[in-house]
């Protein structure tokens, strides 16, 4: 994390939300204004990621924030690393492992500069849309997996993330010419169509590879309204189908094997 011009703007806007919104921001806690959506969103993650996080095995979770999939992963006993440039993060993710069944370890540090741990699973949720060099970020992390590893991610997509309720107003030209959406101290952005991802992930067998997160910050939010867990993943579902509005996803979910 070099330069104050590209990814660091994400942690200059997430030190600032600390002081103003930390509510939003620590959204594990149930009385957070965000916990309700960022759980039902985890339960879209989770339909695709599950099967692959055997009870008691060791997680790598890059960008892992607040420790939103390193929780739940700690109730199945794993034994957790947790990485994110963010100090406050990692110190709001020790309070909520505290009694959880597995074991977990910080580290503050970036995903360009990885702690030695092997890991079974590595998780890298709304990461790699958000580094400077994916691909670097990816090479760096393919020796972390042990053999026949599984790396779980997800990424913004090209097509439906300027449609959604959280975009910043502004910056249709990024969007349209390169996709990358960059507000300096902000926001750094890259966002994905199918071709980018599978070019990203050349060489590793991606069984999973899905569009999802339509309704759930997705350019269908505010028309769908509030949902439950059903009802969620049968709008998906029936949207993700759809001629026309298939193609406006708000994100790529993926599962890549090492
Ligand atoms: C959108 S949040 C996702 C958090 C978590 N993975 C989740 O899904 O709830 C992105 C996280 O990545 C972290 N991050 C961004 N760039 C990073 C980098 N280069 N190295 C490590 N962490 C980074 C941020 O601090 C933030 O916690």
């Amino acid at each position: 994390m070099k330069d104050g011009s590209s990814a660091t703007a994400n942690l200059v806007g997430a030190a600032e939300a600390w002081v103003t919104t930390p509510e939003w921001m620590d959204f594990l806690r149930p009385d957070s204004p965000a916990h309700r959506h960022k759980l039902l969103e985890r339960e879209l993650y989770l339909r695709l990621w599950a099967p692959y996080v055997r009870p008691g095995c060791r997680v790598l979770d890059i960008g892992g924030g607040i420790g939103r999939f390193a929780v739940w992963c700690l109730d199945r006993g794993c034994d957790v690393h947790l990485v994110d440039a963010d100090a406050i993060s990692l110190e709001v993710a020790r309070g909520h492992a505290r009694g959880r069944p597995g074991t977990l370890t910080t580290h503050h540090t970036t995903a360009e500069a990885l702690p030695h741990v092997e890991a079974d699973v590595v998780i890298a949720a709304e990461l790699l849309c958000y580094v400077h060099d994916a691909g670097a970020v990816l090479a760096g992390l393919r020796p972390r997996l042990v053999p026949g590893g599984t790396l779980l991610f997800s990424v913004e997509a090209r097509w439906g993330w300027g449609m959604a309720l959280d975009a910043p107003t502004g910056h249709l030209g990024a969007l349209l010419d390169d996709g990358v959406l960059h507000v300096p101290g902000d926001r750094y952005v890259r966002t994905y169509d199918e071709v980018d991802v599978r070019e990203l992930f050349d060489g590793w067998p991606l069984p999973v590879l899905e569009r999802t997160h339509y309704v759930l910050s997705g350019p269908f939010q505010q028309v769908a309204g509030d949902v439950d867990v059903e009802a969620l993943f049968a709008w998906e579902q029936r949207l993700r189908s759809h001629p026309i509005f298939g193609k406006l996803n708000r994100a790529w979910v993926g599962v890549a094997t090492g």
